[in-house]
């Protein structure tokens, strides 16, 4: 007979032991989601953007709360992340961001019922193909490179592109859209940008297309309310992290995200003591050191070795020498009752301290996406 696991185990962590772990805060997840309906004009259609594992969150989970929530649908950034939708039961519509390469992968995308994003002529006389071939409509959404320099079809091709998909029956232009380059600074290139759409929706409207046109990530739905179309699609909003620094102010969002993790040794050490590779670390008194089974390998970044605080019984305590690969220190000198076991959080509250994302990320001169986004997958996500 299998042995039982000890009770210490805590059930949602099924094959996980290692004491470190995301925590996702649904009712938050839909407070956001909300808040952002609430902005938006009654009919505007919302296209949640869950890709990449949910800007770390968890992908599968939240896309789940997303639907419903009665969302338009799903935006993901590959054909993978569209599979892995559909075989978790999502039915809705799921709007693949990245470019079908190689193209046959369209054929892929399609067996999914995947909505793929065509940024070139080549893919759409592919798809018209594969549409003729299995005798059913095929749709996708356009993409205009108005500004971003990324993906799309340039402003100057689009006219005679759009003029040749008018004459294409087979597959349907279900969506137009483009994707702000400075939507969180620079109002002016912005406008720029949604002049160029409309003149190019303008034009396809008059061939007769019906679609629908969407432009605004987050910073600019909540920037400038003309940015709003026929659909919007918020990322970095609907995790409750701003994509510039007053957004959160004006919408109130929420943090869904905490990462935590609990102390599992202690060591009590006189001055002049060493911690970690390099001995960058050396106590100027007597301290408590604490190890936490946390590392770079899990995401959190090597750079804040020495840099950054985490919470132990609602104080800041700082990381104590360089960041390894499993593991790190923090000095928990003067933290009152400070034991092993005692939780540890990294990103979110604890009493009345917080650690934001943003904080991270600024002491690693980078962006709160790529801070949950680094979170590695064997960190269990916990929904709660
Ligand atoms: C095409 C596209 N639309 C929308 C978004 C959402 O942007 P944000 O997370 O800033 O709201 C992204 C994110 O990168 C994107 O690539």
């Amino acid at each position: 007979m299998k042995e039982q696991p000890p009770s210490a185990v805590k059930k949602e962590f099924k094959n996980f032991f290692r004491q470190t772990w995301v925590e996702v805060d649904k009712s938050d997840f839909h407070f956001n989601l909300k808040k952002i309906k609430e902005y938006l004009k009654k009919d505007t259609k919302i296209l949640a953007v869950i890709k990449s594992n949910g800007y770390g969150h968890g992908g599968v989970e939240l896309a789940k709360e997303a639907v419903k929530a009665g969302v338009y649908g799903i935006g993901v950034c590959s054909i993978e992340e569209g599979i892995q939708f559909r075989k978790s039961g999502i039915e809705t519509n799921l709007l693949v961001f990245g470019i079908p390469y190689p193209v046959d992968t369209l054929s892929v995308a399609i067996y999914w019922d995947l909505i793929p994003t065509l940024s070139n002529f080549h893919d759409i006389q592919y798809l018209s193909g594969l549409a003729k071939k299995l005798g059913k409509t095929l749709e996708f959404h356009l993409k205009i490179d108005t500004g971003m320099g990324r993906l799309g079809i340039s402003p100057q091709d689009s006219y005679n592109i759009l003029q040749k998909i008018s004459e294409m029956p087979e597959i349907k232009l279900a969506g137009i859209y483009t994707h702000f380059a400075v939507a969180d600074s620079d109002s002016s290139y912005t406008q720029n940008q949604l002049e160029i759409f409309h003149d190019i929706t303008k034009y396809a409207k008059k061939l007769g297309l019906k679609f629908i046109a969407h432009v605004a990530n987050t910073a600019a739905l909540v920037n400038n309310k003309k940015t709003h179309l026929d659909m919007v699609r918020p990322g970095i909003g609907l995790y409750g992290l701003t994509p510039f620094d007053h957004a959160h102010k004006m919408l109130k969002l929420k943090p869904v995200l905490s990462w935590k993790t609990r102390i599992v040794n202690l060591k009590r050490v006189s001055a002049g003591f060493c911690v970690s590779y390099g001995r960058t670390f050396v106590t100027n008194r007597a301290s408590v050191i604490a190890t936490l089974p946390v590392g770079y390998a899990d995401g959190y970044s090597r750079v804040l070795s020495n840099k950054a605080d985490v919470l132990v019984r609602g104080k800041r305590c700082p990381i104590a020498g360089r960041i390894t690969m499993d593991t790190m220190m923090i000095d928990v000198t003067g933290v009152k009752g400070v034991t092993i076991g005692d939780e540890v959080v990294l990103i979110g509250m604890q009493g009345k301290e917080k650690i934001k994302a943003e904080e991270l990320a600024k002491l690693q001169n980078t962006i709160n996406y790529e801070v949950t986004c680094s979170i590695s997958m064997r960190v269990p996500r916990i929904v709660v």
